[in-house]
């Protein structure tokens, strides 16, 4: 009998941007249960130790904490350091994911402030490329690595929220360069766009939408749920499936590119 799909993801040495709730504690969780030792950043202390504790008990898998505030070159320079450290000198797996959801520039035009555009860029584009930067070193040395960028389908649409768009429709354009940069050292670079996704803070924020607009909270879910083919709103856990399967040695076909994990948000076809 033939043995199924295994993601090979044994042993393998992973780095999660805003690894400590969300979409990424969802990916460090899905990776470290798949077999990786799994670094985790984000700015805040205690709840990035708090989870890297609870993952690695939940795994049994080496999960570490490691603090860096995205925005500082320096700070990147250090966290990746401490992180390749931490594996043996080998990062195989990177996920750019930390930002400001949603960014902090929204609403009519006359209301935008350059300081927010520019802390929503420097977060999530620029702290997606100096962790790129000075991640790809390790990889290329060992002729192998996978980074996968999380962007969102505000790429695709004019949602009234100017940085969430801006920035990942940049970092569209950011992950084939990387990905053509990279292609020749065994790397590869693809960038998965979350819909709305069900993460801890989806239950506060439905039922304060409901509040708000006087009807219940699984109107609301109904509603953020009916712009999807499948009607339903994902779970962190299933973006994560995905980010597995771009991280696994198995998706070596697939560089350069962009998946939507929305569960077929919007009605544009992409060719
Ligand atoms: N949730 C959704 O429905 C949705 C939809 C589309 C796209 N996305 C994208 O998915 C990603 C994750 O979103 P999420 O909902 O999981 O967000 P979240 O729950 O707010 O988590 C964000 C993470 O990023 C970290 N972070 C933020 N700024 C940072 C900085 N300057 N340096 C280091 N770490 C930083 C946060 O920790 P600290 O604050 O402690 O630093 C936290 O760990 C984002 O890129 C977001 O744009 C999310």
């Amino acid at each position: 009998m033939g043995a199924g799909m295994d993601l090979e993801l044994e042993g393998k040495t992973a780095l999660v941007t805003g690894g400590s709730r969300g979409i990424g504690k969802a990916i460090a969780r899905e990776l470290a249960t798949c077999g990786c030792s799994v670094v985790l950043t984000a700015r805040g202390v205690e709840a990035l130790d708090l989870t890297a504790r609870e993952l690695g008990q939940e795994t049994g898998q080496q999960v570490t904490g490691v603090p860096c505030d995205l925005t500082s070159t320096e700070e990147v320079e250090r966290m990746v350091e401490e992180a390749a450290n931490l594996f043996g000198g080998r990062i195989d797996i990177l996920v750019n994911n930390a930002a400001a959801p949603g960014g902090l520039a929204r609403g009519p035009l006359s209301s935008i402030k350059d300081e927010d555009v520019l802390n929503d860029l420097n977060t999530k584009v620029m702290g997606y490329l100096r962790c790129a930067r000075a991640v790809a070193p390790y990889m290329v040395r060992h002729n192998w690595g996978r980074i996968i960028n999380i962007g969102g389908t505000s790429a695709r649409r004019a949602s009234g929220n100017l940085s969430a768009g801006v920035r990942n429709a940049g970092l569209v354009n950011f992950t084939k360069y990387l990905a053509e940069d990279l292609g020749p050292s065994g790397v590869t670079v693809n960038i998965v766009h979350p819909g709305a996704t069900r993460t801890e803070r989806s239950a506060p924020m439905y039922q304060e939408q409901a509040r708000q607009q006087g009807i219940t909270v699984e109107e609301v879910e109904a509603r953020v749920a009916s712009g999807n083919s499948t009607k339903r709103i994902v779970d962190a856990r299933e973006l994560a499936y995905v980010v597995a399967f771009l991280a696994s040695p198995r998706s070596i076909a697939i560089s350069g590119e962009v998946i939507s994990a929305s569960g077929g948000a919007g009605q544009a076809v992409f060719h």
